[in-house]
C-alpha cells in the first residue's frame, strides 16, 4: 500500500462534564466520518472519560493536514504523538473512524496512559484477528 502512513497519538480531554462527554465524541465521529472518507483516511478513536487515543492511517499529506486540524481542536490538549510511520498494511479498512469507549486509564504520565488505551484497542482488535498489523514496522 504505497504512500500510506499510520499516526497514533494521545491527548487530554478538556471536557470536564461527563454528561456532555458522550455527545462530544458523537459530534467528533459525525464530522470525522465524512471528512475521513473524502481524504481516504481510516482509523479508530479510543475515548476514556479523561483522555483520547487515536490511530489514523492513509495518504501522508492528507493525514498531516487532518492532524493539523485535530491539533487546533480545543476539545483536547497536551497532544503526544506516539508513532508516525509508513503502514505496510491497512488495519481499519472498514471504519472511517471507529469509536471505542473505555474506562479511565490508571493515573499516569501521558505516554503510559496513551499506551494503555492503545493496548485496549489492540485487545479488541485481537478478537477480530487484526492486531498484528498495528506493530511498528
Ligand atoms: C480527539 C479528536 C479526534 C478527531 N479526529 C478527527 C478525524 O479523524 N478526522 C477529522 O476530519 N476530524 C477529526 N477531529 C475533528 C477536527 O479537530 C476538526 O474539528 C474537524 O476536522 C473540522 O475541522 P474544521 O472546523 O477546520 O473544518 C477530531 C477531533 C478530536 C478532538
Amino acid at each position: 500500500m504505497p504512500n500510506s502512513w499510520r499516526l497514533t497519538y494521545t491527548s487530554r480531554r478538556t471536557c470536564a462534564d461527563a454528561a456532555h462527554a458522550t455527545a462530544e465524541v458523537a459530534a467528533i465521529q459525525a464530522i470525522s466520518s465524512g471528512n475521513n472518507q473524502r481524504a481516504g483516511l481510516f482509523g479508530a478513536l479510543v475515548a476514556s472519560p479523561c483522555r483520547f487515543a487515536q490511530v489514523l492511517e492513509g495518504p501522508r499529506d492528507l493525514l498531516e493536514a487532518t492532524f493539523e486540524r485535530i491539533c487546533r481542536d480545543t476539545r483536547h490538549d497536551d497532544l503526544l504523538v506516539m508513532s508516525f510511520a509508513p503502514a505496510e498494511e491497512r488495519v481499519f479498512s472498514d471504519f472511517r473512524l471507529q469509536v471505542i469507549s473505555v474506562d479511565t486509564p490508571p493515573a499516569a504520565d501521558p505516554e503510559t496512559a496513551g499506551a494503555a488505551m492503545l493496548a485496549q484497542l489492540r485487545a479488541s482488535m485481537e478478537r477480530v484477528g487484526t492486531a498484528d498489523a498495528l506493530e511498528p514496522g
